[in-house]
C-alpha cells in the first residue's frame, strides 16, 4: 500500500527524465508532452538555462529569509514589472497563494475605504486553487462541498454576464474587486468575452474597484504574449501568476499597480519560502528565455499545427463540437464521451488531459516542434475516430 495520501487519481506511468516537449518513462519510452505538467513547463523540460540557473544558485546560496534583502527577488521583480507594466510584486510558492495574496490586496482596499465586509465578484466555473480562500473564490461546488464552511466575501455571477455586473454596480456599495481568469482553464478552456472584460475594466475604474486577473494558467508565454492580458489589451490592477513562471520550480507572484500598488504593507502578508533565491533564479532564466527569444510567438503556430493534424485525420468533422482557447490553452470539445481518452492517448504516448467534464485540454510547451504538434492533433483525431466507432456519444 502506498504511503502517499490518496488525493490524486494517477495514471499508470512515472517519468524518469524530460527533454523539451518529451518525457521518458522508467523503461526509456518517449512520450510527447502536450500538457506541460498542467501549464508549467512552458519552455520545455530540462531547459538548460533553468538547469544552469538552479545549479549555480544552489552552489551559492539556497535560503536566507525575507527578513533580509534577496537580490534574486529584486532582479526578478524588476524584470517582471518592466515586461508587464505592473509596478511591484509579492512572491509566493504557488498559484493558490498568488490568489490568496490578490484576495488580501482586494480586501485591504475595501478596509482602507471603511468597508467592513468587502465583497469580491467571482465567476461560475472559476478555479483559483485549493487553499480555503482560493477554494472559496472557486466556482465548483463539487470540490467545495466537503470543506464547508467556505470563506464569505465572494459574490458569484455567471461567466460573461455583463447585466449581473451592472446590477451589482448599481445596487451594492461593498464591492472591492472583480477577480477572474481571463481564460478559465480547469472548467474546460473558456476565454472570457472581450466585452465582459472591457465592461469589468470600466466599472472598476468608475466604482474604485480593483480588476484582478488570475493568470496562473494563461500566463508566462502560453497564450501568445508574456501574459494574456497584454494580448487582450485590458490591464488588470492585480495580476496573479505561478505555474510556468518557474518552469517547474515552485514560485508564484502577485503583481500590482496603480491603486493596488501600496495596499499591503509591512506585517500584512508573508511567507517563509516565497521569493527564495533558487526559485527566483529559475524564474529569471524563464522570463529571460521567453522574452529574448520571443518564444510566445510560437504559440499560435503550434496551435495551428495541432488543428491541422486533427482536421487531416478526423473521419467526420462533426466529431468536434467546439474548439476554444487562445494560443496554447486549447480546448477541444468532442461529440463523443472522453471517458477513456486520456488513457488511450497515454497508450499512444501522448500526454493530454480532459477538463470541465468532456473537453480535451491541451497545454503544450512553446518549444514543441510543428511535426509533433501535428502528431498530437492526429492522435486525438485517431482516438475520436475509434471512440465514434465504439458509439460513445457525449
Ligand atoms: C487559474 C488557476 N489558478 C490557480 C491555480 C492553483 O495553482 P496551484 O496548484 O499552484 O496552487 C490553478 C491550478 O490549476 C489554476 O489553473
Amino acid at each position: 500500500m502506498s504511503a502517499i495520501m490518496p488525493t490524486y487519481g494517477r495514471l499508470p506511468v512515472s517519468f524518469a527524465s524530460g527533454d523539451g516537449a518529451y518525457l521518458f518513462d522508467q523503461k526509456g519510452l518517449q512520450y510527447i508532452d502536450a500538457l506541460s505538467g498542467i501549464a508549467v513547463t512552458n519552455i520545455g523540460h530540462s531547459h538548460p538555462n533553468v538547469t544552469r540557473a538552479v545549479q549555480e544558485q544552489a552552489e551559492t546560496l539556497i535560503h536566507t529569509s525575507n527578513l533580509y534583502g534577496i537580490a534574486q527577488q529584486e532582479r526578478l521583480a524588476a524584470e517582471l514589472t518592466q515586461l508587464t507594466g505592473m509596478e511591484n510584486v509579492f512572491f509566493c510558492n504557488s498559484g493558490a497563494e498568488a490568489n490568496e495574496t490578490a484576495i488580501k490586496v482586494a480586501r485591504r482596499h475595501g478596509r482602507n475605504k471603511g468597508i467592513e465586509t468587502p465583497q469580491i465578484i467571482v465567476l461560475e466555473g472559476a478555479f483559483h486553487g485549493r487553499t480555503m480562500g482560493a477554494l472559496s473564490a472557486t466556482g465548483n461546488a463539487a470540490i467545495q462541498e466537503s470543506f464547508k464552511p467556505l470563506l464569505p466575501g465572494f459574490i458569484r455571477i455567471a461567466r460573461n454576464d455583463i447585466d449581473a455586473l451592472e446590477l451589482l454596480a448599481k445596487n451594492r456599495d461593498d464591492i472591492v474587486a472583480i477577480h477572474v481568469e481571463p481564460i478559465q482553464g480547469e472548467s474546460g478552456i473558456w476565454p472570457l468575452s472581450p466585452s465582459f472584460l472591457t465592461r469589468a475594466r470600466e466599472l472598476c475604474d468608475a466604482k474604485d474597484w480593483l480588476l484582478s486577473f488570475d493568470e496562473v494558467q494563461s500566463g508566462n508565454g502560453r497564450c501568445g504574449e508574456l501574459y494574456v492580458f497584454q494580448r487582450l489589451g485590458i490591464t488588470p490592477d492585480i495580476l496573479a501568476t505561478a505555474k510556468g513562471l518557474g518552469n517547474g520550480l515552485p514560485i508564484g507572484a502577485c503583481m500590482t499597480r496603480d491603486r493596488a500598488r501600496e495596499l499591503l504593507i509591512a506585517g500584512d502578508h508573508g511567507t517563509t519560502y516565497g521569493g527564495n533565491p533558487i526559485c527566483c533564479a529559475a524564474a529569471s532564466a524563464v522570463i529571460n528565455t521567453l522574452s529574448s527569444e520571443q518564444l510566445w510567438n510560437r504559440a499560435d503556430k503550434i496551435r495551428d499545427a495541432i488543428f491541422e493534424g486533427l482536421d487531416a485525420e478526423l473521419s467526420d468533422p462533426a466529431l468536434v463540437r467546439d474548439r476554444r482557447g487562445i494560443g496554447l490553452m486549447i480546448g477541444i470539445e468532442p461529440t463523443v464521451a472522453t471517458t477513456n481518452l486520456v488513457k488511450m492517448a497515454l497508450d499512444r504516448r501522448v500526454l493530454v488531459n480532459v477538463a470541465g467534464g468532456n473537453t480535451i485540454r491541451l497545454l503544450p510547451p512553446l518549444v514543441m516542434n510543428l511535426d509533433d504538434a501535428r502528431m498530437v492533433g492526429a492522435t486525438i483525431a485517431d482516438i475520436l475516430n475509434a471512440l465514434k466507432d465504439d458509439k460513445g456519444q457525449a
